[in-house]
């Protein structure tokens, strides 16, 4: 990482507090899925990959795992405004229960579209949604992710799956860009 983006960088969670939240929500989706059978974890690529690897491998319940990637149209730094399927589901998920896991609920366009898109097309028994963080004041339509890491303000998050121009998701924390650098 240059030095002016490490300069402009102020962490927001360390690798010790995600870990910790992470260990807490795997706890509580293990209770809610104890009696359930055929749990499939869908990734939203790319930003929800770290994620998706650290929370699967803390459930002490049996689960598939599956990956989808979801772009937006004019996407930048800003978020979706129309949601681009780059890779769909390559299985059936009919009767099974499904939690999509992705690194950031935004403005909500996102999970919203994929969330319908499951439950009309695709026949599941159930669809839940887990993200790392959640920013309710950027919200645009009425969504709500039933699994969240942290609430956080507006600021412009990067690192543990999140980009500024493809770049910087391998980050081990949490953090923000104070201001935002050519790269
Ligand atoms: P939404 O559709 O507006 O909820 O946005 C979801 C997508 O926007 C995420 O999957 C991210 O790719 C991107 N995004 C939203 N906020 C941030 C951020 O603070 N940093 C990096 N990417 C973000
Ligand atoms: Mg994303």
């Amino acid at each position: 990482m240059s030095e002016n983006i490490r300069a402009s960088l102020t962490v927001l969670f360390s690798e010790e507090e995600i870990n910790i939240r992470i260990t807490e929500l795997a706890e509580q989706i293990s209770n809610d899925y104890k009696e359930k059978k055929n749990l499939v974890l869908i990734c939203v690529l790319k930003g929800g990959v770290f994620f998706t690897i650290d929370l699967s491998r803390k459930l002490n319940v049996e689960c598939e795992i599956e990956f989808v990637e979801l772009s937006s149209y004019g996407e930048n730094f800003e978020s979706a405004k129309e949601i681009i399927v780059n890779k769909d589901l390559i299985c059936s998920i009919e009767n099974k229960n499904i939690i999509i896991i992705e690194d950031i609920v935004d403005t909500g366009r996102t999970l919203n579209y994929l969330k319908n898109d499951l439950k009309i097309n695709k026949k599941p028994l159930s669809v839940k949604t887990c993200v790392m963080l959640d920013k309710p004041s950027r919200r645009e339509l009425d969504f709500e992710a039933d699994y969240v890491g942290f609430t956080i303000e507006d600021k412009f998050i990067i690192g543990y799956g999140l980009d500024y121009k493809n770049k910087f998701r391998n980050i081990k924390y949490i953090g923000y860009m104070k201001k935002l650098i050519n790269t």
